[in-house]
């Protein structure tokens, strides 16, 4: 294997106290609108889940509006997909008609599922964020031992990725690509770091009551392990 191991990146969300930072997946979700949704879906991810980003109600609508739902008939005039308006429990689609028009868009490759591609990959957050921010030239020593590893003609060099070279364009390319609402300063580095804890939080909505059940669960072991000790104690107090 002649890929990179991911980037050290630090989460809220990592070690048994992590939680999600709101304002961090709201940025992420951001990120995700406006960039990734072109090419991604998240098909495990209903609308109304955002409300577990502190949307309300009217603000989980008014964001689904801006997909169209798929139906299973076709539109006459276009011979496309006919579409009707999202309902807060419809999930996010595909953006493509089908795989062969994704495939056709994007040289050959169909642009995976997100919702959880942070559990298909080692170390998920840290390699999307590796991902992403890790788009570079070819290097020469590279190329000058393994001459077959020279990124083909439409794909890109991500010494991150397993099989090197990527059907996908780095797509946080330029500072200041999303401007966000809560002042944060939006760099390649920021957008990346808050896009794929957004990833974390779509393939692990229940993280926190995860850690939350785990300490728990310490914390009764440990007062069982001291009131076992000091029945142990008791019982062979008169017996030495
Ligand atoms: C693959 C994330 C935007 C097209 C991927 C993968 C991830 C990812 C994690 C899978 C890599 C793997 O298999 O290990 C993102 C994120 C985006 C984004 C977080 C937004 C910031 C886009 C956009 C396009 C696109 C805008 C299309 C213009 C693709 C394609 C693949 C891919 C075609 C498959 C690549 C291959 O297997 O060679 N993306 N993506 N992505 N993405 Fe994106």
């Amino acid at each position: 294997e002649f890929h990179l191991a991911p980037k050290h990146v630090s989460f809220s969300f990592e070690g048994p106290f992590g939680k999600y930072d709101q304002r961090q997946l709201q940025r992420g979700f951001q990120v995700f609108k406006e960039v990734c949704s072109a090419c991604h879906s998240l098909k495990f991810v209903a609308f109304r889940d955002l409300e577990a980003l502190g949307y309300n109600e009217a603000e989980v609508k008014a964001i689904a509006k801006q997909w169209a739902i798929k139906t299973p008939s076709v539109d006459p005039a276009t011979g496309e997909p006919a579409t009707r308006d999202p309902v807060p429990a419809d999930h996010f689609p595909k953006p493509f008609a089908n795989n062969v028009a994704a495939a056709a868009a994007n040289n050959n490759a169909i642009p995976p599922d997100l919702s959880l591609m942070t559990k298909a990959r080692h170390h998920g957050p840290a390699y999307v964020y590796s991902l992403l921010t890790g788009f570079q030239e070819q290097p020469a020593d590279l190329l000058k031992h393994f001459p077959d590893a020279k990124t083909p003609e439409g794909l890109h060099y991500n010494p991150y990725f397993a099989n090197l070279n990527l059907a996908m364009a780095p797509p946080l390319s330029a500072d200041g690509q999303v401007t966000y609402g809560d002042g944060t300063n939006p760099t390649v580095d920021q957008m990346a770091q808050d896009v794929s804890a957004f990833l974390a939080w779509t393939a692990e909505p229940k993280l926190e009551n995860r850690h939350a059940a785990g300490l728990a669960t310490v914390i009764f072991l440990l007062i069982a392990t001291a009131l076992a000790y000091m029945s142990y104690q008791n019982i062979w107090a008169d017996k030495k």
